[in-house]
C-alpha cells in the first residue's frame, strides 16, 4: 500500500458531480503533478481531501499511512502532515512567518500551552527552519515576503513539502 491512496474517489460541489473516481497512489518523497484544463477539478480534489465543509464526498476512500482520513476533521488531517498551500498567499498582520511556523509546528505536536515538554525548543526550531530554507533556496525569512523586522504580516508560503516533511 502507498503511503498516500486515493481511490476511486468521487466528490461534488453544490449537487453538482465533479470527481467522478479520481485514483492515484503516492509514496514519501514523490512528487506528482495533478494537471487538466480550467475547471476540471483540480481544486476540488485539493479541497476535498483536506476536507473541505463545501465539498460533499460521494464515495472512494482516501488513506493516509494506512488510515481513512475521509472521517476526519481538517484539523485533524493538518495533523497527520497534511498541507494544502494558498495559490495566492494571504497576509495576516502582525503575525510573523517564524512565529507562524513555529506554532503550526507547536499543534502538529499536540503542544496546548501547558505541556512544555512537547514545545519545540527555539533552539530545535532554528535549525529545523535554517535546514527547509535551505532545500527551497531561501536565504532566511527575513528577507521573505511578509516576514520583516520587527514582526510583521505574514504571508503563507508556497510550500515545497510541510515543515519537517510530517515526521516532526
Ligand atoms: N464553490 C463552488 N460552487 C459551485 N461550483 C464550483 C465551486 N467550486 C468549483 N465549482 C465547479 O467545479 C468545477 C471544477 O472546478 P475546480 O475549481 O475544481 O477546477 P480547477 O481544475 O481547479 O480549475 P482551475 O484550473 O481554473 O483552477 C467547475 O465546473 C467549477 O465551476
Ligand atoms: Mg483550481
Amino acid at each position: 500500500m502507498a503511503d498516500f491512496e486515493i481511490r476511486d474517489l468521487r466528490a461534488s460541489v453544490e449537487g453538482k458531480e465533479i470527481l467522478k473516481g479520481v485514483t492515484l497512489a503516492i509514496n514519501k518523497g514523490e512528487v506528482h503533478a495533478v494537471m487538466g484544463p480550467n475547471g476540471s477539478g483540480k481544486s476540488t480534489l485539493s479541497y476535498a481531501l483536506m476536507g473541505h465543509p463545501g465539498y460533499t464526498i460521494d464515495g472512494g476512500d482516501v488513506l493516509f499511512k494506512g488510515q481513512n482520513i475521509l472521517a476526519l476533521e481538517p484539523d485533524a488531517r493538518a495533523r497527520l502532515g497534511i498541507f494544502l498551500a494558498f495559490q495566492y498567499p494571504v497576509v495576516v498582520p502582525g503575525i510573523s512567518m517564524t512565529n507562524f511556523l513555529r506554532t503550526a509546528i507547536n499543534a502538529r505536536r499536540g503542544y496546548d500551552g501547558k505541556d512544555k515538554s512537547k514545545q519545540i525548543s527555539p533552539k530545535e526550531f532554528r535549525s529545523l527552519l535554517k535546514d527547509e530554507l535551505e532545500v527551497l533556496h531561501a536565504p532566511d525569512l527575513s528577507s521573505a515576503a511578509g516576514s520583516p523586522h520587527p514582526p510583521g504580516p505574514t504571508r503563507v508560503p508556497w510550500c515545497r513539502r510541510p515543515l519537517g516533511s510530517g515526521e516532526i
